[in-house]
C-alpha cells in the first residue's frame, strides 16, 4: 500500500518549527514542505494578496496528492484558512485554532495575550478563536513585526532582542496576562527572551506543537496514519534560489535539512490549467 504525504506550507522558513513538530509527533509520515521564499513576509502584506498566494500553494500541493494540509503560516492561517477549506477538497489545518484552544486550556486568570505578525493581529483571528471557546477571556494583543528579522538574523539571544521585546512586550505585561499565544512560526525561538521579559508566571503556547496533537487526531480518525515502523522522507521545495532557506532553515528545523528544490508555482499552475 502507498502512502500519501502531508503537505506543510509557510511563507519561507518559520514553518519549519511546525514541521519540526510533526516530525516529532509523526516520525513516519512522509511531508511535502513549501516555503514561499520569493515573496516572504506574509505579515506585512494585504489579506487579499495572501489569500492568493496560499491558493496557489495549495493548489500545487494538492496536486502532489497529499493526504491532508498544514497552514503552518500564522498569517496565511488568520486570512485563508475558510477559503482554502471550501475549495479544497482535503483536511486543512490551520495554526490559530490548535493555540487559541491550548491558551483557553491554560489560562487560569482569563486574560490570555497573544503576539504575532501586523496580519495575523489586525485579522483577530485568534481573539475570535479564543472567544469562541470562551466568550469570557480576555485577550490582549501586540503585534511585534521586528521579531521575523531578528530570528532569521540569528539575533535570538542579544542585547537588540532583549531590547525590543521589552518594548513589544510592555503592554502585555503591564495587562497580567498569565499566557502568551506565540501567534508567528518564527516567536518559538524567541521563547527564551519572552519568557525573560514576561516573568515566571506566564506560560508561553507554541501553536507549532498543539498543530501536530491535531495532525496526528485527523490521521487517526481518518485511519489514515502510516505504520509506526516506517520512516518518513521529506522533501522541500522553495519559490527563490534555496540557498538562503538551506542556511536558516537547519535552524529553524533543529536538523539538517534535505535537498530544497526550487520551484516556479505560477509555470506549474499554468501547465496543470489551474490558474
Ligand atoms: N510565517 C509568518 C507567520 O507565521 C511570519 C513571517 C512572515 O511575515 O511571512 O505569520
Amino acid at each position: 500500500m502507498s502512502w500519501k504525504a502531508i503537505g506543510i506550507f509557510d511563507s519561507g522558513v518559520g514553518g519549519l518549527t511546525v514541521l519540526r513538530e510533526i516530525i516529532k509527533t509523526l516520525p513516519q509520515e512522509d511531508t511535502v514542505y513549501l516555503g514561499d521564499t520569493a515573496r516572504v513576509p506574509y505579515g506585512t502584506k494585504s489579506p487579499e494578496t495572501v489569500v492568493r498566494f496560499a491558493r496557489q500553494i495549495t493548489s500545487f500541493l494538492v496536486s502532489r496528492d497529499i493526504k491532508l494540509l498544514v497552514v503552518a503560516c500564522n498569517t496565511a492561517s488568520a486570512v485563508s484558512l475558510d477559503e482554502l477549506k471550501a475549495e479544497f477538497p482535503i483536511p486543512i489545518v490551520g495554526v490559530i485554532e490548535p493555540g487559541a484552544a491550548q491558551a483557553a486550556k491554560v489560562t487560569r486568570s482569563g486574560r490570555v495575550g497573544v503576539i504575532g505578525t501586523a496580519g495575523t493581529i489586525r485579522s483577530s483571528a485568534y481573539t475570535k478563536a479564543i472567544k469562541k471557546i470562551n466568550p469570557d477571556i480576555e485577550v490582549i494583543t501586540a503585534e511585534c513585526p521586528m521579531f521575523v528579522p531578528l530570528v532569521e538574523e540569528g539575533w535570538t539571544d542579544n542585547e537588540v532582542a532583549r531590547l525590543t521585546a521589552g518594548i513589544y512586550l510592555k503592554k502585555l505585561k503591564e495587562s497580567s496576562v498569565d499566557t502568551l499565544v506565540l501567534g508567528c512560526t518564527h516567536y518559538p525561538l524567541l521563547k527564551g527572551i519572552i519568557s525573560e521579559v514576561m516573568g515566571d508566571g506566564v506560560t508561553l503556547v507554541d501553536s507549532a506543537e498543539e498543530t501536530a496533537r491535531v495532525v496526528r487526531e485527523i490521521l487517526a480518525e481518518k485511519g489514515e496514519t502510516r505504520p509506526v515502523e516506517e520512516k518518513g522522507n521529506h522533501h522541500f521545495f522553495v519559490t527563490d534560489v534555496p540557498a538562503g532557506f538551506v542556511r536558516v532553515g537547519n535552524r529553524f528545523l533543529g536538523g539538517a535539512l534535505g535537498d530544497v528544490y526550487q520551484v516556479d508555482l505560477e509555470k506549474e499552475l499554468l501547465q496543470g490549467g489551474r490558474v
